[in-house]
């Protein structure tokens, strides 16, 4: 099979992805085998290629917004059968028995496997999942294209909407307005929650205002006109956490959400972390996966996205990296 694979990180101007011929693999106990239609691409490839976090597999398939459907199946699968329609998140596997898993915490379990980075990933013609860890998707209604960037920025954006714990009625503050932001700022407005967003990008404003955000600014430059219950941040610049922290009501919580950040100084205590909660996202979870993907199927959530064939994976990171993708994110038609 056709897949794109990175064994030396660079920058990924220098194409640290080679497109290369491979053996088609095989499912094993307990897998099955999908035959991906579409992945999505996510900031975290870039990561990946450009030696941002070290690679944990080499060479290594990158790409973890994995749909598609299943052709094979190996020994003792009882939850799909060939035909069946797949997802694939980051979350490849977890161990099941550490006192996270058994608490439902799976997203700290030490023995993590994560999609297309501890294994391969979904820059594949196929792409092996474990049973457990893939979601069925027969009967969402979205097309496959929309159902791709669900698996990342959908299900992540929805544990960092929990971690969040706006109630309906309350005012929620998103910092950066990628795909993440986006489909948090769906989910809270069909909970009746006031959506902040703050911004640096016109394209990304414009969004922000169609989709119903009940204000749009840039907290670099300005204060949001009330103070939030809970924010969100997604941007990876810990500069600027205080001026998050400055629009955050006492006894709110801030939730960052980034999995890599520069260094975060607070200067007043007092007047701006004093009284405040800070959480952050650590990878995601089957359960609130499972939750969002109902949500999701409900408010038929799409995206503005652009899509990108197979061909040109590297070529549209490149473009992800000076923020020149169409819309809010980039899938791959396999
Ligand atoms: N913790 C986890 O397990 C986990 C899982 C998935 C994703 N994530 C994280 O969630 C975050 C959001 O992901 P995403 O998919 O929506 O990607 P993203 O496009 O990278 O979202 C981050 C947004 O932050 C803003 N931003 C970026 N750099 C900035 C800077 N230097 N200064 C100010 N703003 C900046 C941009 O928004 P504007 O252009 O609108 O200003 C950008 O769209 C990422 O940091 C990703 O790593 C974490
Ligand atoms: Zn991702
Ligand atoms: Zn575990």
């Amino acid at each position: 099979m056709k897949a794109w694979i990175v064994e030396e990180q660079k920058p990924i101007e220098e194409k640290p992805m080679k497109l290369v011929e491979i053996p088609t693999p095989e499912p094993g106990p307990g897998e099955i085998r999908i035959k991906v239609s579409y992945c999505g691409i996510c900031r975290t490839d870039l990561h990946i290629a450009e030696g941002d976090i070290p690679l944990h597999k080499k060479p290594v398939i990158p790409g973890h917004e994995i749909v598609g459907i299943v052709d094979k199946i190996g020994k003792g699968v009882t939850k799909f059968k060939p035909g069946d329609k797949a997802g694939v998140t980051w979350l490849y596997s977890t161990c099941g028995k550490c006192k996270y898993c058994m608490r439902g915490e799976e997203n700290y379990c030490p023995e993590i496997k994560r999609t297309g980075w501890d294994v391969d990933g979904g820059y594949a013609e196929y792409f092996i999942a474990k049973e457990d860890f893939a979601f069925n998707l027969n009967e969402m209604r979205l097309k496959d294209e929309d159902l791709a960037p669900l698996m990342c920025p959908g299900v992540s954006g929805y544990f960092a909407f929990k971690l969040a714990g706006v109630g309906e009625g309350g005012k929620l503050g998103l910092i950066g307005f990628g795909p993440t932001a986006y489909y948090v700022l769906h989910v809270a407005k069909s909970m009746n929650i006031d959506v902040y967003v703050s911004t640096r990008s016109e394209e990304h404003k414009r969004i922000a205002w169609s989709n119903g955000a009940a204000w749009v600014g840039n907290i670099a430059t300005e204060k949001m006109p009330e103070k939030m219950d809970s924010i969100i941040f997604f941007p990876p610049a810990g500069k600027l956490v205080e001026k998050a922290l400055e629009n955050l009501d006492v006894s709110g919580t801030l939730v960052l959400a980034a999995v890599s950040m520069t260094p975060i100084e607070i200067r007043d205590y007092t007047a701006n972390l004093w009284g405040k909660n800070i959480k952050t996202l650590y990878q995601v979870r089957r359960d609130y996966g499972k939750e969002f993907l109902e949500i999701a199927n409900r408010l038929n959530l799409t995206i503005e996205k652009e899509i990108v064939r197979f061909e040109e994976v590297q070529e549209a990171m490149i473009r992800m990296k000076k923020g020149e993708i169409k819309g809010l994110v980039a899938v791959v038609k396999m």
